[in-house]
């Protein structure tokens, strides 16, 4: 391995999502998506890694592992599970959560929207709908109040583009939709409910006096690239999906300017509705028709996505032409069921980070734990701690001492 150092303010950490670790039997979309029978191994988000009641033991081992930042979730149902009833309790304990964080020296990134919906917003329409707007708008007032001065930086939606594709347009995930109107409205949807939860938070701790807000939403960014170059075709497909897939709606969402195939809207105002660039990054994909692939012959993890380094830093570009901000790497990270090449996979995406001339701040390695990892349940482990979920005996991985020396040494150095 060749040495590379760190920038001086780049800061390292790990990233989860409320459904994905927490476990508890609550009435959400993917705990119906669960009983529906969806999930391929009949795993239970109810399981999960028991991270509500082992939350203590969880920041332990982020403390131990010297991680500087972390994402984390809220889970909505859990908060909200009737309409307009919230639980104090269970606000009351994501405040303590983040307290112990903090007292650990860990700052927090708070995503507000990961995926899951509580039934009765799902029952709604969710995000199909222009006027449910208000009902995630009022969650976000909750929380953003009840965090008050502890939490100043948010995540508003993770990866829209993945949320309305694979639950609207492929059908895999709830609500089981395959329609292309109904998955471009939810990506109108959803830029919209961004730029005004952009609005609100600012809004609304600027009136509390609270100092330096950060908000944005993660994009999921892949790579495309044409199977065969040669093929008009496959290049057609390749910008069609692009642009279909993540290229208009972070678009719309960092600016407020719709492009096709989403709509004009005349209430937004063009402006800049992020005050960071955020990036999930995991792969390339190979295009050849409407869906896509992998091509042949290339490095692969555990669920056959494409290893691809230099992708991570082709994606910041991207963003970092519409608008020059900083950039932090919301998720990254790779299925390695047996933690064989992670520790390989996160020292080239970060030696590819460096290498870059763009302010990429931050890296949050997806994920902190193995997970629940939505319709591929437990098969699927991304975590640099391993869980037996059994017995949920948590093991740090080679991998997770690997990215602990990277934090400690400040780069690679032998
Ligand atoms: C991105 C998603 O935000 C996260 O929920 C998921 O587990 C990872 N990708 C890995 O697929």
């Amino acid at each position: 391995m060749k040495n590379f150092l760190l920038k001086e303010d780049f800061l390292i950490g790990a990233a989860s999502a409320a459904t994905q670790i927490e476990g508890g039997d609550l009435n959400h979309s993917w705990m119906n998506w669960y009983k529906e029978g969806h999930i391929k191994d009949n795993s239970t988000p109810e399981r999960a890694n028991d991270h509500y009641h082992r939350y203590e033991e969880d920041g332990k081992l982020l403390k131990e592992l010297d991680l500087q930042i972390y994402r984390m979730g809220i889970e909505w149902a859990r908060i909200e599970p009737f309409e307009n009833t919230f639980d104090e309790h269970a606000i009351a304990h994501y405040v303590e959560e983040v307290k112990l964080l903090k007292s650990y020296g860990i700052k927090v990134l708070v995503t507000l929207h990961h995926f899951t919906n509580p039934m009765w917003f799902e029952e709604m329409g969710a995000f199909e709908k222009v006027e449910n707007i208000r009902y995630y708008l009022r969650f976000v007032r909750k929380m953003v109040n009840a965090f008050g001065q502890l939490v100043n930086e948010y995540i508003t939606i993770n990866e829209p583009n993945v949320y309305a594709t694979n639950g609207y347009f492929f059908g895999e995930w709830p609500p089981g939709d395959k329609n292309i109107a109904r998955t471009i409205q939810v990506m109108n949807v959803m830029a919209i409910a961004h730029i005004r939860a952009y609005e609100l938070i600012h809004e609304i701790r600027q009136r509390n006096d609270c100092q330096d807000t950060k908000v944005s939403f993660a994009n999921h960014m892949r790579v495309f690239t044409p199977e065969n170059p040669k093929s008009a075709r496959h290049r057609f497909f390749t910008r069609l999906t692009e642009r279909f897939f993540q290229g208009s709606l972070s678009k719309a969402m960092m600016t407020g300017e719709f492009e096709l195939p989403l709509r004009r809207h005349h209430s937004v105002k063009k402006g800049t509705y992020c005050d960071f660039i955020a990036i999930n990054y995991y792969t390339r994909s190979s295009i050849s028709g409407l869906k896509d692939g992998v091509k042949k012959g290339v490095p692969v993890n555990d669920l056959g996505w494409e290893i691809y380094p230099a992708g991570i830093v082709e994606c910041a570009r991207t963003l970092y032409a519409i608008r020059p901000l900083d950039i932090y790497i919301t998720e990254n990270g790779t299925c390695d069921n047996h933690d064989s090449f992670r520790s390989r996979y996160i020292y080239d995406h970060l030696q590819a980070i460096m290498a870059a001339d763009l302010p990429i701040k931050r890296y949050y390695h997806w994920c902190f734990c193995d997970n629940f990892e939505w319709v591929e349940g437990e098969t699927a482990r991304f975590g640099i701690v391993h869980v037996d979920y059994d017995t949920q005996k948590r093991e740090i991985k080679k991998s997770g001492r690997f990215l602990q020396a990277v934090t400690q040494n400040k780069g690679v150095t032998e």
